[in-house]
């Protein structure tokens, strides 16, 4: 249902002041709420984007019942949940940040919430939308590189000041999400290339030996191994205190013809192929995060101009009432193994299976 444009709510003004400038500054929207539980980060962002004192809210519910047609979620993930199905039950569309819940139940929730109620649900990860992404799906359409077999990511990003406060110690919310649970920059990019699906996850990682004082969020370094629908194996490293600077993500994507890979580096950068055949041996392969075809202000949202082009399938989703690319069973797909990957690690490592929700 295609409208003049969408009233669009922004929760969570930290990560989400890069949207709500995304979204201010769009022709197809209307940034018309916005809600922070912090009196301080509210006030900041009512400046920001011009908001009236009845447009800003503290209580998430009252934002809810002041009425829109779609909100961006942008709190931490243990309140994912509750706020997604508390909008989807008053009909409003949900776009959120990444990962989608922090268990099991609560995903199972979330997509029984959005078949319930119709209302449109997007996981907002900004990743998948990066355009190398988009053309090595392409070469792997192709069949360039064979059937895929193996595929690694490494997300390595060390955050020990947003896990325990600095000064006082004390644990903020990523205390909670072991590194594992947060595997969807990591694994989406790889499902979105390959079209595949995760069905059983191991996991390996309790040390604590950096962060001593934090909780699970505070582990040294967690592995994953994942089996496929298709029969491939994938690989995933992640850490948030492990010194690695800067901070990258990687992918591998391993054919029965050939490979394409990613630098180690922040900036996406140069990577590698080989494909047998073409070539003897592997050539510089770019891999860049802007679609320099893109207007200047789509970098407006960070991470190159992978959010711009976030918004706009959302809202191509909201204007032709189609699913959207990482819908609540694509968004499952990107969170729910890691989660199973987590308890795997705390059981020394056993093979469990990932439940599907499509
Ligand atoms: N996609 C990405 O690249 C990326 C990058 C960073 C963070 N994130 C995700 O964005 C989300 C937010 O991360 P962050 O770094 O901004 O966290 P943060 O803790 O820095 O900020 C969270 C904000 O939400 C507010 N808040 C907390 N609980 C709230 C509630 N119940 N209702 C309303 N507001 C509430 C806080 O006051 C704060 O302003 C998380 O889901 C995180 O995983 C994604």
């Amino acid at each position: 249902m295609r409208k003049d444009k969408w009233r669009i709510g922004l929760v969570g003004a930290h990560r989400g002041k890069g949207y709500g400038s995304l979204l201010a500054g769009h022709p197809r929207c209307e940034l018309v709420a916005c809600c922070d539980s912090s009196e301080q980060t509210l006030a900041g962002v009512q400046e920001a984007f011009r908001l009236s004192d009845a447009q800003c809210f503290l209580d998430y519910d009252a934002f809810i019942a002041a009425g829109m047609d779609a909100v961006l979620l942008a709190t931490p993930i243990p309140v994912h949940a509750r706020q997604t199905i508390t909008a989807l039950e008053a009909g409003v569309h949900v776009l959120c940040e990444v990962t989608a819940a922090s268990t099991v139940e609560d995903c199972a929730r979330i997509v029984d919430t959005v078949r319930r109620t119709g209302k449109t649900y997007m996981l907002a990860e900004n990743c998948v939308f990066w355009p190398f992404v988009r053309d090595w799906k392409a070469m792997v359409g192709s069949g360039r590189l064979g059937e895929v077999i193996y595929a690694e990511c490494e997300y390595l990003h060390p955050i020990p000041a947003m896990i325990v406060d600095p000064e006082t110690r004390a644990p903020r919310w990523r205390a909670a999400r072991a590194p594992l649970h947060y595997c969807s920059h990591s694994l989406g990019p790889i499902l979105e290339i390959t079209g595949d699906r995760i069905v059983r996850a191991m996991g390996l990682g309790q040390g604590h030996r950096i962060l001593p004082e934090a909780p699970v969020g505070g582990i040294d370094i967690q592995v994953a191994l994942f089996e496929t629908e298709k029969n491939a194996i994938i690989k995933l490293l992640r850490t948030s205190v492990a010194p690695r600077h800067p901070g990258f993500h990687f992918y591998l994507i391993q054919g029965t013809k050939g490979f394409v890979e990613s630098a180690r580096d922040k900036t996406g950068g140069t990577g590698r192929l080989y494909v047998r055949g073409e070539m003897k041996e592997a050539r510089v392969a770019p891999c860049s995060l802007v679609d320099e075809s893109l207007p200047k202000e789509a970098q407006a949202g960070g991470h190159g101009t992978a959010e711009y082009v976030l918004v706009e399938e959302f809202l191509d989703a909201l204007d032709l009432g189609r699913k959207p690319s990482i819908d609540e069973v694509r968004a499952m797909d990107m969170t729910v193994p890691g989660l199973v990957a987590h308890e795997s690690a705390m059981n020394g490592g056993v093979w469990l299976d990932v439940p599907r929700f499509g």
